[in-house]
């Protein structure tokens, strides 16, 4: 395999001297990202009623984003958070897994912990509490991978984190040592956990002359899937596909290796595209891949788009997440640039779910948008980001222990379906 590329985790993860001197030479351009980002980031659209009430993009009244918890018919994505004071987390900061510095909020000293006691309701229906005997059974002889940047890693290591808590330790099995590619081994049921770190999820090269940066030009290949997850899919039996918050940099875009356009890259003489140009065909190549590639036989999961939640700044100039509770569901809806690229995501999940029918292929939505955004309480903040560089907040990625557990009782809950017999029990089946 090819040498994973040595850029950071994600754009808005760089120290902010790179950033300073970056100014110097680009004010003009960084004025125009700067634009588009803050209003990424501060979330300031709010006139998307006639998308809201479209039957085909609507989170809550298209078929497809209408899963059910085992044995129920409930949509367990829709639903709200309430307070269970008697809730603890799965884990501590002590228990035998992997947390990053970067989302360990309880080492770097998170005061409250209010966040933790809160737990998602479905509302026709209650969300089970994770079963990792249940869950390791369900995956036994089974390689699960997460394939996506860092927020989707977050989820993996919290689904170590909340194995481990129940006494199932991984062995680690990389074959890198880039923890970007991490593999977990559980012997006692032949079971794998993998990270396939692919922030764009295709073909992705920098093309900044000045080298890399928060805001460096990268040039992406729309219709080519990332080497480094597609050479290595095919042994994969479930794969958690996301990708979001690298979208919002400026890249050049190409399409049969020949530029077509690009994003936030200041050019006159090149078509501004927009971010949802470059999201769409990246979700479009990578489950087209998926479908072409006939030695892949898995069952595919969308995690949608996570969002984040600056206020009083953009990431890049004191924005930062100090919220102690959630939104109420009157507060916060999924609108502005969260709802454009979640819709974006569905209807390149609808397309893929029809054209993979066809061969078998199995995908299904795991549809986290609308709980997350009532999570501004949920992130890191100044609590584990490079503690020692209180500059920059980290409202992106979600504190460990916290509601990115959520996530791993959803998936619990889909593949317990899967395996009930609903959509043929392909999952308990083995490989042809
Ligand atoms: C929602 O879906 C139901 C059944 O699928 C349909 O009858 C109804 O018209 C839809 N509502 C809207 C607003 O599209
Ligand atoms: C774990 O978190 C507590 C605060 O909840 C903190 O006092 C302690 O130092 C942390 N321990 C480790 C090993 O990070
Ligand atoms: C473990 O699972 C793999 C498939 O992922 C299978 O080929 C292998 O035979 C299994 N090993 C055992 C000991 O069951
Ligand atoms: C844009 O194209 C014109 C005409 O081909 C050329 O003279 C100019 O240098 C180009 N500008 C940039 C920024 O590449
Ligand atoms: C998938 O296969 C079709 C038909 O051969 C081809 O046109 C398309 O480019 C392929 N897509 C990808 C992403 O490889």
């Amino acid at each position: 395999m090819k040498n994973p590329k040595h850029y950071s985790e994600l754009p808005n993860g760089k120290k902010s001297t790179i950033l300073l001197n970056f100014k110097k030479v680009f004010l003009p351009f960084l004025t125009l990202s700067l634009i588009i980002s803050m209003s990424f980031y501060l979330n300031d659209y709010n006139n998307n009623e006639s998308l809201l009430n479209d039957p085909e993009g609507s989170p809550s009244n298209s078929s497809i984003l209408r899963p059910h918890a085992a044995n129920e018919r409930c949509n367990i994505f829709k639903g709200d958070w309430v307070m269970d004071p008697l809730r603890q987390p799965y884990y501590t900061n002590e228990t035998k897994c992997v947390i990053d510095d970067r989302q360990n909020c309880m080492k770097f000293g998170r005061p409250d912990n209010e966040f933790l006691k809160w737990r998602w309701k479905p509302d026709e229906c209650e969300l089970p509490k994770f079963d990792a005997m249940q869950f390791l059974e369900i995956v036994r002889g089974k390689t699960l991978a997460f394939l996506g940047d860092s927020v989707g890693r977050n989820q993996m290591q919290s689904l170590v984190c909340m194995l481990a808590s129940a006494t199932y330790e991984a062995k680690d099995v990389s074959y890198v040592p880039d923890t970007r590619f991490r593999r977990w081994f559980y012997p006692d049921h032949n079971f794998t956990i993998e990270a396939l770190w692919s922030p764009y999820l295709v073909k992705a090269d920098e093309a900044d002359s000045k080298g890399f940066s928060a805001n460096s030009l990268m040039s992406l290949y729309l219709d080519e899937a990332d080497e480094t997850w597609s050479s290595q899919i095919q042994h994969v039996d479930i794969v958690i596909v996301s990708a979001g918050h690298w979208f919002f940099r400026p890249y050049y875009l190409y399409e049969k290796s020949r530029l077509i356009g690009c994003v936030m890259c200041n050019d006159k003489n090149i078509t501004q595209l927009s971010v949802y140009n470059a999201y769409k065909m990246a979700f479009w190549t990578t489950f087209e891949t998926l479908i072409n590639n006939t030695n892949f036989k898995g069952l595919v999961f969308l995690r949608t788009f996570s969002p984040s939640h600056f206020e009083n700044g953009d990431w890049n100039n004191g924005g930062n997440c100090a919220r102690t509770k959630p939104f109420s569901k009157d507060e916060k809806k999924l609108d502005g640039y969260l709802l454009e690229m979640y819709m974006t995501q569905v209807r390149e999940f609808k397309g893929a779910k029809k054209e993979g029918e066809k061969r078998g292929l199995d995908f299904r939505m795991m549809d986290t948008s609308e709980a997350m955004i009532l999570r501004p309480d949920g992130h890191p903040n100044h609590y584990g980001h490079w503690p020692k560089d209180k500059a920059i907040a980290d409202c992106v990625h979600w504190c460990m222990p916290g509601p990115v557990e959520t996530w791993n009782e959803f998936l619990l809950q889909m593949l317990k379906r899967e395996g009930e017999g609903i959509n043929n029990g392909k999952i308990l089946e083995e490989k042809s």
